[in-house]
């Protein structure tokens, strides 16, 4: 049992940066997608990711019905496009797609033109974790873009620079 109060635990996650990505699924006809830093490689052998959903979203509903899901990366300029996919504009579910140039991979899965990088994915284990849902995806495949990703940091979007 934590004594660690979601707050506390908020405010001190809020420290990681976290790449920020958008999650596809499909719904039948529909797409489903919502912003998400919680996404970390797994192994290389074989490719795998993982995504952590919150199992009240609908894009957490399609990815466990339709067995997979899309990871794209989003660019440095990707912020509003970020905003609209947390619900911040208050476009939900297919009307979410109105915002950014939005294609399909071999499976349907909707992939962003302009992403940094974009991985098509098939569950391969679901881990019932508190409010969220761990999918471990296998990497189907891998359509590379190009530059920087965008940073999430104590609650503000960030573009990477480098040192020197
Ligand atoms: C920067 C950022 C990162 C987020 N990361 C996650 C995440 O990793 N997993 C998750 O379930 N929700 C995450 N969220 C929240 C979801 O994007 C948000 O709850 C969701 O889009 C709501 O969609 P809906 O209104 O269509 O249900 C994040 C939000 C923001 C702004």
């Amino acid at each position: 049992m934590s004594c660690v109060d979601a707050a506390a635990f908020r405010a001190a996650m809020a420290r990681f940066p976290g790449a920020v990505t958008i999650v596809t699924a499909r719904d039948g006809a529909e797409r489903r997608g919502i912003t998400a830093t919680a996404v970390c490689s797994v192994s290389a052998e074989p490719p795998s990711l993982l995504v952590c959903l919150n199992r009240r979203t609908g894009t957490c509903a399609a990815v466990q019905t339709g067995g997979r899901f899309a990871v794209n990366l989003l660019a440095g300029d990707g912020g509003a496009l970020a905003l609209a996919f947390a619900g911040a504009t208050g476009a939900s579910g297919e009307a979410k797609f109105a915002s950014g140039d939005w294609g399909a991979d071999a499976f349907g899965l909707p992939l962003l033109a302009d992403a940094a990088v974009g991985f098509s994915c098939e569950v391969a284990e679901v881990i019932e974790a508190g409010s969220h849902c761990v999918f471990i995806g296998h990497i189907l495949a891998i359509r590379q873009g190009s530059g920087p990703a965008l940073v999430y940091e104590q609650s503000r979007f960030h573009r990477l620079a480098p040192l020197a």
